[in-house]
């Protein structure tokens, strides 16, 4: 069976991590102020904060922020529960936005609808490692959280996402883009909001007291991470070249993935199509046939809380379907995929 998704880990990776277990220091330390460093100048930003995932890291940004209870947060309705679990951990309220069906990110038209003066924030997650129309979104003056837990490295207008707003968060979770096995990171170019989000990260050594966290990155992730950091520009290069072959292939059998020219740096986290119908049979056949196909958001958030209906959410979720792409697959994979998919496709008229 070819998984769905898979980390890229190579010798390099090994040796970076056996060298810092082999030096002692494998708690929290210099090489995970090494890989903040490393990421921000990445992003373009001043500073980051590593955490422990990608979830705590949204729960620091929303405690750097100020947002309590009394507050509405903003989030897509097509997203993991990763993110209203963190709007959860501050007793906050989620207002769920509907989003645009085609490029499966945060919709401006319907934030703009429903904005009202409770609501303090707006998490924007580019999914699927397309940028999100910041310009519009930005427009209505909600202060927001870029959520680039699937987009680090993609582009608008050959500026990095991450860099478009106040505050913004990254994941590097086993089979993100870039990995650190678990782990995550804040950042930004506000020196009081990083240096709140790196008081809250740790417990100890500190001259008072307040609820603390203890959301550290460890030296081994970390060395992990710089090592993947070094080569994202190839992991990014990779899965560009793959999505061009599917598109090439598959242009004619389904709807793809957004292309909307040179402003958008698309980095293909996951390549996501949309099929007419059938996508239940679509994806039982699949892996009958041996690649794992997975609908990209397991279930919308509105299907959990019973909240009213996000019409495009709900069209989205009956059609897509992510096939595997990462920069392991070979030529031979991506050949095998293809065929699958042309003939599960086939099978379904
Ligand atoms: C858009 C988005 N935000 C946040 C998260 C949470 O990241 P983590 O799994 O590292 O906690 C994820 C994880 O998949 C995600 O896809």
């Amino acid at each position: 069976m070819i998984p769905h998704s898979r980390p890229t880990i190579d010798e390099h990776d090994v040796t970076t991590v056996s060298n810092t277990l082999r030096t002692g220091n494998i708690a929290q330390g210099r090489v995970v102020e090494k890989f903040e460093h490393a990421l921000a100048d990445y992003i373009g930003l001043k500073g980051g904060v590593a955490t422990s995932s990608g979830t705590a890291a949204l729960h620091l940004a929303f405690l750097a922020l100020g947002i309590t209870k009394n507050d509405i947060v903003a989030i897509p309705g097509y997203v993991c529960t990763a993110v209203l679990n963190a709007v959860n951990y501050v007793g906050a309220t989620p207002l769920l936005i509907d989003i645009d069906p085609d490029t499966f990110n945060l919709d401006a038209t319907d934030l703009r609808r429903k904005q009202n003066p409770q609501v303090k924030a707006v998490v924007v997650p580019h999914i699927f490692g397309l940028a999100a129309n910041m310009e519009e979104i930005t427009k209505l003056g909600i202060p927001v959280i870029e959520d680039c837990a699937q987009s680090i490295g993609a582009t608008y207008k050959k500026k990095k996402v991450g860099s478009f707003s106040k505050i913004s968060i990254f994941s590097f979770y086993a089979t993100k883009i870039m990995t650190t096995g678990e782990g995550g990171m804040v950042a930004s170019n506000s020196a009081a909001l990083m240096k709140k989000a790196r008081d809250l990260r740790d417990y100890d050594n500190q001259p008072d007291y307040h609820v603390r966290y203890n959301y550290k990155m460890t030296d081994i992730q970390a060395a992990l991470g710089i090592s993947q950091l070094r080569r994202l520009p190839h992991f990014i290069k990779t899965r560009r070249e793959i999505a061009n072959k599917y598109h090439r292939e598959l242009k004619d059998l389904c709807v793809l993935p957004a292309n909307y020219g040179e402003d958008w740096g698309h980095i293909y986290y996951r390549y996501v199509i949309k099929l007419r119908h059938g996508l239940k049979s679509f994806l039982k056949l699949s892996k009958e046939k041996g690649i794992n196909c997975e609908r990209p958001v397991f279930k919308p958030l509105h299907r959990y809380l019973s909240t009213p209906n996000l019409p495009n959410t709900d069209s989205v979720w009956e059609q897509a379907a992510s096939i595997p792409i990462y920069p392991t697959l070979t030529e031979k994979n991506t050949d095998s995929i293809i065929q699958c998919v042309k003939q599960a496709i086939w099978d379904l008229r």
